[in-house]
């Protein structure tokens, strides 16, 4: 099959969280089953001085857009997946994306993101590419099934393409006053769009996809389901009950040749679940890396996440300096985002100085080392698409702690005495937390029970080959 894959952001160029991880690698495996797949993303300003090789696409050179009254010039440019022939074509456009970070709050977001998707469209045409199916994810490219309707209808070349928009997170909508929507436009466009938004006087990027899109999918069943209800929708339920094909829920894989202790060459030393040493010596280079003075017996709790309200970090700052007050445990945090969430974990980490270790930036090698070096790992998400962080876990032996919710719920299930991967949680307060933490920390001291949870967990196989067999059965079934 033939498939553009536009996304906001993709591992190794550009990363904020998990979508990334997921454009580069779901790709990677589609482009690994034989189909011809072609992944569109910005080429941002942070980006440019990586280790890539770049060629510009001579068709596609000094390309003039207008978007309402504003006219930009973009450039594409193509590149490879490292260790892969997966085309990656970047989209130039310095006056949209040379800032200091990939999202912002700039008056001009909205046109960042439209200049995306239809640069993605334009160098198709300039390519002569005609995909089956163009995949979208998230807002940042949710009106792609509405352009290819109305403003790019009348292109042949798009005439048999079929859309799919994949949703990793429902909270963020992509939603824009009305006074943007002559930045949208050509054509008919707005006489398609959800009329009581446009009343209220706003555009949502996200609804247009889901009402607009052949198929919609998410990141894990049990998140399908929770978005279709009032509690989990964000608004967006009752255009996605509407949907008559419904909301197709596909469990994220994990990217094993990035992920994978035997092979992870961020880390000092390997292991796998035959032999369990190495991660001795990566708790060691954790503890010594992170200034925690605490003994090699002292289990390690670990956390990895962006600092939004999303993540269950309310739940921490009502339950964390209890249990450091009165169980023998140290704690490393990797992560950055809202200022309150940075501001407990710096206080935290001052009231523990020996115990609780803070990192308030981005750091991939960091990030490795804490999945490795660490006993557990804390997920108490408030809701949860999938998450990856807990799969990396299971993999690198390091118990996850979560709350039964979206993939989470689906990747982790509770330790029963005889089977499960980890301690999973259902109700979102803080007497849960303290409950699944307790357990885990008394789970910890029982050795026998606790190398069963460990190698269940690293016994498990989260694949992208798997996954990606599931997209090629979405797109088929896009008609
Ligand atoms: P989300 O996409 O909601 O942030 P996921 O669990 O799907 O959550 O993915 C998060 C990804 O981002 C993981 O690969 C994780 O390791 C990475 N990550 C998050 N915060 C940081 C950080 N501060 N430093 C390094 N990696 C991070
Ligand atoms: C989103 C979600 C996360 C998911 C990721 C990739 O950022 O918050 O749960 O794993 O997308 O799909």
């Amino acid at each position: 099959m033939k498939i553009a894959f536009v996304a906001s952001e993709v591992t190794p160029f550009a990363k904020t969280g998990g979508l990334a991880d997921v454009a580069a690698a779901l790709p990677r495996a589609l482009h690994a089953l034989g189909h011809e797949v072609r992944v569109f993303m910005p080429l941002y300003s942070v980006m440019t001085n990586k280790h890539y090789e770049i060629a510009a696409v001579e068709t596609a050179q000094h390309v003039t857009l207008t978007l309402g009254q504003f006219t930009y010039e973009f450039s594409v440019f193509s590149t490879t997946l490292p260790d892969s022939t997966l085309q990656i074509f970047l989209i130039d456009c310095p006056e949209l994306y040379s800032r200091p970070f990939l999202y912002t709050y700039d008056a001009d977001e909205h046109r960042r993101f439209i200049l995306l998707q239809r640069a993605a469209l334009e160098a198709c045409q300039r390519m002569q590419f005609s995909p089956e199916i163009i995949h979208c994810n998230d807002w940042h490219t949710a009106l792609l099934p509405l352009m290819i309707k109305t403003s790019y209808g009348w292109d042949r070349l798009f005439q048999s393409t079929r859309s799919v928009l994949s949703i990793h997170n429902i909270g963020y909508q992509g939603q824009f006053g009305v006074h943007t929507l002559g930045d949208i436009g050509i054509g008919d466009i707005v006489t398609h769009m959800y009329s009581p938004d446009l009343a209220s006087g706003h555009i949502n990027w996200m609804r247009e996809g889901i009402r607009h899109a052949h198929s919609v999918s998410t990141v894990s069943p049990t998140y399908a389901k929770e978005i279709c209800t009032p509690g989990g929708g964000h608004g967006m339920d009752v255009s996605l009950r509407q949907r008559a094909r419904g909301v197709v829920g596909i469990l994220n894989g994990v990217d094993y040749d990035s992920w994978n202790p035997e092979t992870d060459d961020t880390l000092p030393v390997h292991y796998s679940i035959k032999s369990l040493q190495g991660k001795r010596h990566c708790k060691q280079a954790l503890l010594t890396r992170s200034e925690l003075h605490v003994d090699m017996e002292t289990p390690v709790i670990g956390i990895i996440s962006r600092l939004a309200m999303q993540k269950g970090i309310d739940l921490l700052i009502d339950s964390l300096p209890q249990l450091l007050s009165t169980r023998d445990f140290a704690l490393c945090v990797l992560g950055t985002g809202e200022t309150q969430y940075v501001s407990f974990f710096t206080a935290l980490a001052n009231q523990f100085p020996d115990r609780v270790y803070f990192e308030n930036g981005y750091d991939e090698a960091l990030a490795h080392l804490i999945e490795a070096g660490a006993d557990m790992f804390l997920m108490p998400s408030l809701y949860e698409p999938c998450g990856l962080n807990q799969m990396y876990s299971l993999k690198y032996g390091t118990v996850p702690i979560v709350r039964k919710t979206g993939g989470l719920a689906d990747s982790v299930q509770l330790w029963n005495g005889q089977s499960g991967t980890g301690i999973v949680f259902d109700h979102y307060d803080v007497p849960a937390v303290l409950w699944a933490v307790n357990t885990a920390l008394d789970l910890f001291k029982d050795n026998i029970a606790w190398q069963s949870i460990i190698r269940n967990g690293m016994a498990m196989n989260f694949s992208w080959e798997q996954q990606a067999l599931q997209y090629v059965e979405l797109y088929k079934q896009t008609g």
